[in-house]
């Protein structure tokens, strides 16, 4: 029996990924960028037995099946291929935070099944190739693989072997802090495949949302090498906010929001207002990730835990990519 141990954090992208070009292989029909997560990740522990078998996946003590199940097992094949590994595979995750809430936990769980599966089968790999491995379970994992201000380069390859995360900032480059204002900790209604492939068929905003990638990237890009806060706002508010109008745009609408999604933006726009420096982003879901300069968000947490509808308040900042435990 083989066995390895590996962890990875959760990230929150300022540049979004919502659409595909090529939908098996999760490859991107755009570049974005993210910041990793402090304190929000996975653990996670895969062993192969000697005897070939049904892969077994467990996140938090549950069976895992369909397509989550589907995911690991396609990278799982990429794995049997490079090693030549065949025993039955058995994957235990555990999480510390909600699944499936729009906090990116397929990010973080998918890049600790990607890095303990290949290192429990020997895969003699880069950590590129090991981004893209887990790219091919979530296409936001592959950025969870590096810790700080992280790009996934989408590259240009059929294969996908060149579409894998880089860093663009270490952790300790730009300190900020991050509060994931939590409104609703249920799983959601439609996956980020799902929702991706809906709105890139049906929202008349999708070119728009194409068209303007290549500048975003440049001016975050930009906004992180000279830890410019106020242009990091702009354009990483702006472009959560256009990633959700495509959604809501899109043909049946595509509505992640909850009530109380909408107090938590108010409250953001009320510090803007008053010369507090802060921006949100948000996911597939409804929960919103306010960031604050380096040391200002603690200060801000009871303002956001009272506002109605906020189930809890998790306080992160940047942190480090994920890896394998010794
Ligand atoms: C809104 O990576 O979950 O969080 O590749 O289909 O697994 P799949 O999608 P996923 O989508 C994440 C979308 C997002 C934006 C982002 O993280 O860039």
């Amino acid at each position: 029996m083989r066995m390895a141990k590996a962890w990875a954090p959760s990230n929150i992208a300022i540049i979004k990924y919502w659409g595909k070009r090529d939908v098996p292989l999760n490859l991107p029909a755009m570049g974005s960028l993210s910041v990793t997560l402090r304190g929000l990740h996975t653990e996670t522990e895969a062993r192969f037995e000697e005897e070939p078998g049904q892969t077994r996946v467990l996140v938090d003590g549950m069976s895992v099946e369909g397509t989550g199940l589907a995911r690991v097992e396609k990278m799982l094949q990429v794995i049997r291929r490079q090693t030549g590994i065949d025993g039955r595979a058995v994957i235990t995750s555990t999480t510390n935070f909600p699944v499936g809430a729009g906090i990116a936990s397929s990010a973080s769980g998918m890049a600790a099944v990607a890095l303990a599966m290949s290192e429990a089968a020997g895969w003699d790999s880069t950590v590129e190739e090991r981004s893209a491995l887990a790219r091919l379970g979530s296409g936001s994992a592959c950025r969870s693989l590096y810790g700080g201000f992280v790009e996934w380069m989408p590259g240009v390859r059929e294969d996908g072997w060149d579409s894998h995360g880089k860093v663009v900032a270490p952790a300790d480059h730009w300190p900020l802090d991050v509060l994931v204002v939590v409104v609703d900790s249920g799983k959601k209604k439609t996956s980020s495949a799902a929702g991706m492939a809906q709105t890139a068929s049906t929202s008349p905003f999708y070119t728009s949302w194409l068209e303007r990638n290549a500048e975003d990237l440049e001016e975050t890009r930009s906004a992180i090498a000279h830890r410019d806060f106020e242009q990091l706002a702009r354009v990483g508010q702006r472009s959560a906010l256009m990633m959700h109008a495509c959604m809501m745009s899109g043909d049946p609408m595509l509505l992640y929001w909850r009530g109380g999604t909408i107090p938590v933006l108010e409250q953001v726009e009320h510090l803007q207002r008053s010369g507090s420096p802060c921006f949100f982003s948000m996911d597939a879901g409804p929960n919103v990730k306010v960031f604050f300069p380096p040391g200002e968000g603690a200060k801000q947490v009871a303002l956001f835990e009272q506002l109605p509808g906020v189930e809890c308040v998790l306080s992160s900042g940047v942190g480090p990519g994920g890896g394998i435990r010794e």
